[in-house]
């Protein structure tokens, strides 16, 4: 089976409305012919912004994070149906610096994914190893107990409708990529988890995050694996991230 490649900008806390605006002007000529999945992950105040300039175009438009509840009392929360509303399809969940500086857990990411599918949200699911769990070849037992914790709550005919990027906190905003058989070795374990607890593997679209640049994108995402990627320091500039969205071919 083919997979359409997918490719996220992770804007993380940077640029205001103003500057959202610029970005997709400038971004959709520079991609008006691809074919792939390409989103853009502002955060929550650009949001309708992104969505109303990228109307009628390839982009998408995803949020960093979601609360499980539909509404309640949760100060600075928002609402998977507010998302909706907005028109935004995709949600991050689970990226590394939720985990590391605001104490996402797996026990909320059990709730939070099937909260978005639920709601119609496309969830990106963040998962990665440590270097001290790297070092210690404990990659792979990392990896699947946050796969078996945060999709606890998925049904298995739902598995695949979640994107899952994989991405090595050791490379995150560091400069250090994992090199593409590293990737690729780790997305094909991650891949055969999913096939062993009922996904329909071969449909699952699993990325890349960590250090993606316009200078190594071709060579990660010509992986067999790899399906595309979660760029966050890259994806902040229209031209670079075109040309990411170029090098998936
Ligand atoms: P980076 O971030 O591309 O700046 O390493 C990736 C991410 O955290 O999603």
């Amino acid at each position: 089976m083919t997979r359409t490649p997918y490719l996220a900008a992770n804007w993380k806390m940077n640029k205001t409305v103003a500057e959202a605006a610029r970005f997709v002007d400038a971004l959709l000529p520079q991609i008006a012919a691809t074919q792939h999945d390409v989103v853009v992950c502002p955060p929550f105040l650009d949001l309708h912004e992104v969505v109303e300039r990228s109307r009628g175009s390839a982009v998408r438009v995803a949020a960093q994070n979601m609360h499980e509840a539909d509404s309640g009392a949760f100060t600075g929360e928002v609402a998977a149906p507010m998302l909706v509303e907005a028109g935004v399809d995709a949600v991050i969940l689970g990226h590394s610096e939720r985990r590391q500086y605001f104490g996402e857990t797996d026990e909320a990411l059990a709730r939070k994914v099937p909260a978005a599918l639920g709601a119609g949200l496309e969830p990106i699911l963040c998962v990665g190893e440590s270097e001290e769990a790297r070092d210690a070849e404990q990659t792979d037992g990392v990896l699947e107990g946050q796969l078996e914790a945060d999709l606890a709550g998925v049904e298995p005919p739902r598995l695949a409708d979640v994107v899952i990027a994989y991405e090595p906190i050791w490379a995150i905003g560091t400069g250090r990529t994992a090199t593409p058989e590293q990737a690729q070795e780790t997305i094909a374990f991650i891949r055969d988890v999913l096939r062993g607890a009922g996904a329909e593997a071969d449909r699952l679209r699993i990325l890349y995050g960590g250090s993606v640049k316009s200078g190594n994108a071709a060579e990660l995402l010509s992986e067999p694996d790899i399906d595309g990627a979660l760029v966050g320091g890259a994806s902040l500039d229209p031209g670079d991230f075109a040309a990411i969205v170029e090098a998936a071919g």
